[in-house]
């Protein structure tokens, strides 16, 4: 939900900003726009569309020399896509610019006040309060930025992370960060305040992670940050252990199909190599009366497949809780409860809106988390990273089979029990299955004008169903639904008519044969069946084989792949934007 990035320091700032941008493009792209401080003011280039098209209007800027700027790109909260609302917003005097992710909540409220004082707005957006205020701070105290900041800050309700420059404090530029991820990329000569690491691993891996509720003031080669209460912080410099070509496309089309592909590897590497403390989280899990697994979107289909892995492999009882849905179930969250809140971004607002509810009721926190560093890392008891690299596609691909396996060994070690899966054996099944990608890309040929795809699954297969049919959606704009095959005659096979495609989950496990029978029922009612599975049946009129295993769980792993290549070979025959998905973002940092 939108990404904001800064630069200060000896360099180009209007190259770091557009090459920064591009990386940060994953987390909002209906708006692009960047602000230079130059030796005449602050120049503001922005426009609604993607940061290509940002970068070919700011060619205007080349010559520009300046070493300052800041620059975002959107996904737009409140205030329609147009190219006022696109950010920077600038103060009424043009002496400020600044660049927000979050929602401020009082915005209303702030707006009439500042223009009852004589200030003129330009946009609809929230954030625009924030040039405006720190206007009339920074011109009451002119050398005091510090003063300034605080004073702004503690003005503003909601979530901000927020980044701006002023031609009152030269090279420094101003941040402050609530509920909203903010990192600082420190080289020897200059800063880069960012949303995320990936937009800054060309130049720097030292990153400093900025606490939550806290301002800083950001020169190039140092960072001084203080608590909104105004205590002064002690900075500490985190080395970033991404390498800048995992975050390329090497040679793929789109990061999508790239991160499907790096599933021959990222799957092994969760199951074999060393995630974090899971004995420690494992004895939360032992301890704990009450245990809930917190997540959103794909996340929340791992804490699903979670739910039947910690019953079936350690006889753990627990509740998966959708992010946005907690609410509900907080009133019985106590000093007696363990959430496992599990995200690829560790940034997802709902989620960590839980974790902090949870906390606060002396709860512990077992975080399972993709990327390094993330606001869910920091605030957890104990962290698992999933290790799956960097996952750029919009769509959630390798971060869910990393959960799943980081689940299975979690599971395995509560149980105190060998983890049920071989990893020679699961690396061979994911390149068989990737081996059938021309198959699946005919079969997405085929379903790629559906009106609606059904997908169904029993037990543990039926969160890969919803998956599955989350894929479809997202990535093709097709309606999907999946479904516990056992529901079916419950009401949905009213919709089957001659030719509806249902996709089958259907390993030989103990739900094949009763999965088989719906399989009987549907095809009675003329419905097109794609099965996937190790046992082929006549009833299928497609089918994508899966290597037999000895674990139903390898099975839960492979049989999703097929699922994410058939959704994305939908899209591409419907000319749908694959990495960037519609009206969505990376990571969903408002709530
Ligand atoms: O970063 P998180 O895992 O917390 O993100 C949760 C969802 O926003 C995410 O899984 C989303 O549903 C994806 N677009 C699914 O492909």
């Amino acid at each position: 939900m939108c990404g904001i990035i800064g630069f200060t320091g000896s360099g180009n700032a209007l190259e770091v900003l557009i090459r920064g941008l591009r990386r940060l493009e994953y987390r909002g792209y209906d708006s692009a726009g960047l602000a230079l401080l130059t030796r005449d003011g602050i120049s503001v280039v922005k426009r609604v569309g993607s940061v290509e098209a940002l970068e070919r209007e700011v060619s205007s800027l080349a010559g520009t020399e300046s070493s300052v700027g800041i620059a975002h790109t959107r996904w737009a909260t409140h205030g329609g896509v147009t190219d006022r609302n696109a950010h920077p917003h600038t103060s009424c005097d043009g002496r400020v610019a600044i660049v927000h992710n979050g929602i401020i909540e009082n915005h209303e409220e702030l707006r009439a006040e500042l223009i009852a004082r004589g200030h003129r707005f330009t946009s609809e957006t929230d954030s625009e309060v924030i040039a405006h205020l720190l206007e009339e701070e920074l011109r009451a105290r002119p050398g005091d930025p510090r003063g300034a900041l605080t004073s702004v800050v503690r003005k503003l309700r909601g979530s901000f992370a927020f980044v701006a420059v002023s031609t009152w404090t030269g090279d420094a530029i101003l941040a402050a960060r609530h509920n909203s991820p903010l990192v600082v990329g420190v080289g020897k000569d200059f800063s880069i305040p960012a949303s995320d690491v990936l937009s800054f691993l060309e130049w720097t891996d030292d990153a400093i992670f900025l606490e939550n509720e806290s301002c800083a003031v950001i020169r190039p080669g140092r960072v001084e940050s203080w608590l909104f209460t105004g205590e002064e912080l002690e900075l500490k410099v985190t080395k970033v252990a991404i390498e800048v070509s995992e975050v390329d496309k090497r040679g793929y089309v789109h990061h999508t199909l790239k991160e499907i592909h790096d599933q021959r590897f990222t799957v092994t590497r969760t199951l074999t190599e060393e995630l974090g403390p899971l004995g420690e989280a494992a004895k939360l899990l032992r301890e704990a009366r009450r245990i809930l697994l917190v997540a959103a979107g794909t996340s929340y289909h791992a804490a699903l497949v979670g739910r039947y892995v910690l019953a079936e492999l350690a006889d753990l009882d627990v509740q998966p809780v959708l992010a946005s849905e907690y609410n509900l179930v907080s009133r019985w969250v106590n000093g007696d409860s363990v959430l496992v809140a599990i995200s690829q971004s560790g940034e997802t607002a709902d989620v960590l809106e839980a974790v902090r509810d949870a906390k606060q009721k002396g709860a512990k926190v077992i975080g399972i988390v993709n990327m390094p560093g993330s606001s869910l890392e920091r605030l957890s008891d104990v962290h698992i990273n999933i290790r799956a690299g960097p996952e750029i596609g919009v769509a959630a691909t390798k971060s869910f089979t990393s959960q799943v396996v980081a689940l299975i060994r979690l599971a395995s070690a509560v149980s105190g029990k060998e983890v049920p899966l071989d990893p020679e054996e699961l690396g061979a099944g994911v390149e068989q299955v990737l081996e059938q990608e021309p198959q699946i890309a005919e079969i997405a040929s085929i379903l790629k004008d559906s009106k609606d795809v059904y997908l169904i699954g029993r037990g543990v297969h039926y969160p890969i169903a919803l998956e599955g049919a989350l894929k479809v959606k997202e990535l093709a704009y097709v309606h999907a639904e999946g479904l516990p095959a056992g529901e079916l005659k419950h009401g949905t096979l009213a919709l089957i008519e001659s030719g509806t495609p249902v996709i089958v989950l259907n390993p030989s496990d103990d739900t094949h044969t009763d999965t088989l029978s719906n399989c009987q029922e549907l095809k009675a009612r003329g419905a097109r069946l794609i099965g996937i599975s190790d046992r082929h049946h006549s009833v299928y009129d497609f089918f994508v084989r899966i290597p037999r295993t000895g674990s139903k769980y390898a099975s839960v792993l492979l049989e999703v792949i097929p699922l994410q290549l058939l959704a994305y070979y939908m899209a591409l025959e419907r000319g749908a934007e694959i990495d960037k998905p519609r009206n969505l973002a990376k990571s969903v940092t408002v709530k």
